[in-house]
């Protein structure tokens, strides 16, 4: 019933028709600490629906019970002052400070660093997120791959103002903040895609900062490993070939890396795997051929205020390099 009730509720606070395991929600929660959250937060809800309805009952039994005022507070009788000084002021001190224990215990729990097998890092960017796995030397961007049922640890960073990483069905939030590495354990019970999001207002693209995270078993993600630690080859088909040139000798290498070519630009994300990814610009469009031209001609129509200028081409130079860009997975 919890769970049927948290699902539905996941599902309407997004208005995603979508099944119940796919609502990125806390209220869905896919690992251990998204359990320990949802568990409080039915806790608080119980508490909180509790009080309601009963100061609810007791304004009730108030208003059928009124006469009509005929002297002042001195004529009072002695129980109602101890109703009203008992249930006004003791009893909120009571549940408050019972829901901030449970608080502060649940957190000092989340934030108890747990043994992890892989390490990544996370660096914040106005509006995308950097994805490193230094052991593997894997570089990425906007997706997260990890094995499932294994603590990761995460330590996040940023590269410019403060921001906020939160995958709500299988973490806690914490918080990107300038000039320090914050850590986050990082686990998922079931192989999944999950919806993140940047979680603190970081300026006019906030919103258009999501992430995803991949849930791959144990044999999925020692495949993917292998295969985002390769350098692409360099492509024979000519039109994949000519894509590449335009990318080399265009303004997009000056920003942008892809292993194996003399692109090392770090200004924006790595592309070295561009055509694995789900999203253009952090969640913003989904990454299709149509989109990337569109994206490449001119992407401050689509994300506003990002720092990628309008890149002029002739059809045929844009056709070869949206291809080419694809073709790297
Ligand atoms: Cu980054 Cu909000």
């Amino acid at each position: 019933m919890r769970r049927s009730l948290g699902a539905a509720l996941a599902i309407a606070s997004t208005g995603l028709p979508a099944c119940a395991a796919e609502a990125p929600s806390s209220l869905n929660p896919q690992g251990p600490a998204s359990s320990r959250i949802e568990g409080l937060w039915w806790f608080m809800f119980g508490v909180s629906a509790a009080v309601v309805v009963f100061v609810g009952a007791l304004i009730l039994v108030a208003l059928a019970k009124r006469r009509h005022a005929s002297g002042g507070i001195e004529d009072t009788p002695g129980w109602a002052r101890r109703l009203i000084v008992g249930g006004g002021v003791l009893f909120p001190i009571v549940v408050l400070s019972v829901l901030w224990v449970l608080t502060l215990h649940d957190m000092a729990a989340l934030s108890q660093p747990r043994p992890a097998a892989l390490t990544i890092d996370v660096v914040g960017h106005q509006w995308w997120w950097e994805v490193r796995y230094p052991a593997q030397r894997i570089t990425d961007a906007n997706d997260i791959h990890i094995p499932v049922g294994q603590p990761v640890r995460l330590e996040l960073s940023t590269a410019d103002v403060n921001h906020s990483f939160w995958v709500p069905q299988i973490t806690a939030k914490m918080d990107q903040i300038a000039g320090r590495v914050n850590t986050l354990t990082l686990q998922a019970d079931h192989p999944g895609i999950y919806r993140g999001q940047c979680a603190e207002y970081c300026g006019l693209q906030h919103a258009n900062m999501a992430l995803y995270v991949i849930a791959l078993s144990p044999s999925d993600f020692r495949a993917w490993e292998q295969a985002a630690a390769q350098v692409p080859a360099v492509p024979t088909d000519a039109t994949l070939l000519h894509g590449r040139q335009v990318f080399l000798s265009s303004a997009c290498a000056a920003c942008h890396t892809i292993a194996g070519t003399g692109a090392s630009g770090a200004v924006g994300p790595d592309l070295t795997h561009f055509g694995s990814r789900r999203t253009i610009g952090a969640g913003t469009v989904a990454n299709t051929a149509g989109n990337l031209g569109g994206w490449i001609i001119d992407a401050q129509a689509i994300k506003p205020g990002n720092v990628m200028p309008p890149i002029q081409l002739s059809s045929v130079d844009l056709q070869g390099l949206v291809k080419y860009l694809e073709s790297l997975k």
